[in-house]
């Protein structure tokens, strides 16, 4: 074990038992991919604000914010009191409720592309309800996706080349409905829609850090080939503006995927757009159940969540905060003459280690990788993680995105405890 390594097994002592019983119950030991963890993951109990505390006790600045769903922090207020009073009223009534109103209304008044919503429980469904409504509505049926994009893990989202395709248990049929294409390259776009007919929809991650030419572009060359466009606002729905990605870049597609802080911290998603796309769903051809679609917790977390976007400063906010942790971590990196930066748009802050990213650029990415490259090895980030979780962050160090609540002290407080970090990854020559 490394210096690292012994100081978070005797700052977490319940979490290792935890893990220990994990293992035999979940593969990998865990829930989600990305909460695994050597030498065992850390298991959370409460958190309030930016704040979080671990079964041991120990406590948090948290940058992990829910997988992003957490913009208003944990247990906002008027959160909290919408799902306990909806709670004690029943939490199914197998029925509408006057919260799905408010919620789909809200969503509309924030986002000027979407004139009917369909509510489904996640990311994921969300982007598999998207590329139906398309494929239904321009009656072909290939998806056009960009190369490493993520829109959750349903088949088609997933497919990759055919032998990736096949280890993900997905059929040769799905991988044949799916395009792959160059992120980034509009010509290569271009030159793909003007060869063939079937292609029903190209769909865009909103949160990809691209230029806005790029993104405006995807808008031409859709219209211009009369293909259907389709935004992944899941992670950039009411964060990268109150109108998500295409509210910041003034861009207006056909369909939109929402989830995250859609629904205020519990599950659910949406589809929105056009209305005689949306339509597509009842008389239109698809039927789509779904027991907890529009749920009255979810409905009555989500409305009270976007009410508060609507009228408080949260985007602006958490934003600033981010700004303030980039300009930081960039100062440490610096300092401790660590090639690569912190970058990143809206309040998302990536940070590149090893690889050099120019930081006066907004849209910069890491020289020779996409976003989320991770140039150093992945060992040493590892490392770095374990030791900004013994400092008291509760993130990856290559990811952090932030919440309204986190305050100035809280920023400082968190550069300070990423250079502690740093250093504890220095003295084991690391980095
Ligand atoms: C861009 C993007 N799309 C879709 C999804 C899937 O959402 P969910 O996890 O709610 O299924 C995610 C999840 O992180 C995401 O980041």
């Amino acid at each position: 074990m490394t210096a690292i390594e012994t100081r978070y097994a005797e700052q977490h002592p319940a979490s290792n038992e935890l893990g220990v019983k994990a293992n035999g119950l979940f593969p990998e030991g865990v829930t989600h991919v990305s909460r695994q963890m050597a030498p065992f993951p850390v298991y959370m109990e409460r958190g309030s604000g930016p704040r979080k505390w671990d079964v041991d006790g120990n406590e948090y600045i948290d940058f992990k914010t829910g997988h992003g769903s957490m913009i208003l922090g944990q247990a906002h207020p008027a959160i909290v009191d919408a799902v306990q009073t909806q709670m004690a009223n029943g939490s199914h009534l197998s029925s509408g409720s006057r919260f799905e109103i408010d919620w789909a209304e809200a969503v509309i008044r924030l986002v000027p592309s979407v004139e009917k919503v369909r509510f489904v429980s996640s990311g994921t469904e969300a982007l598999m309800m998207a590329f139906k409504m398309a494929r239904v509505h321009s009656g072909k049926e290939k998806i056009v996706k960009f190369t490493g994009a993520f829109h959750g893990w349903s088949d088609p989202a997933y497919v990759t080349d055919p032998e990736t395709d096949r280890q993900y248990g997905i059929p040769r049929g799905t991988s044949d409905s799916m395009i792959n294409v160059a992120p980034h390259d509009l010509d290569g776009l271009d030159q793909l829609l003007s060869s063939r007919n079937d292609v029903a929809a190209v769909v865009f991650q909103g949160n990809d850090i691209a230029r806005p030419e790029f993104i405006t572009g995807l808008r031409d060359v859709t219209k211009k080939h009369d293909t259907l466009l389709i935004f992944d606002e899941v992670v950039s729905g009411f964060r990268w503006s109150k109108a998500g990605c295409q509210g910041r870049f003034g861009v207006e597609p056909d369909l939109s995927a929402f989830a995250k802080i859609l629904a205020g911290g519990l599950p659910g998603g949406c589809v929105g757009g056009r209305a005689d796309i949306v339509d597509t769903v009842g008389t239109g051809g698809i039927r789509h159940p779904g027991t907890f679609n529009a749920n009255p917790l979810s409905a009555a977390a989500g409305s009270t969540a976007l009410k508060i976007l609507e009228s408080e400063a949260i985007v602006e906010t958490a934003e600033k905060q981010a700004v303030r942790l980039r300009d930081g971590i960039n100062r440490v990196l610096n300092s401790m003459e660590i090639p690569g930066g912190a970058y990143g748009v809206s309040s998302i802050v990536m940070v590149s280690l090893g690889a050099a990213v120019d930081t006066n650029d907004p849209y910069a990415v890491p020289d020779g990788v996409e976003q989320g490259g991770r140039p150093v090895a992945s060992d040493v980030l590892d490392q770095l993680q374990l030791a900004i979780i013994n400092e008291g962050l509760w993130t990856h160090p290559a990811s952090m995105i932030l919440s309204a609540t986190h305050s100035d002290g809280d920023i400082d407080d968190t550069v300070s405890r990423y250079e502690a970090g740093l250093q504890q990854v220095r003295s084991a020559g690391l980095i």
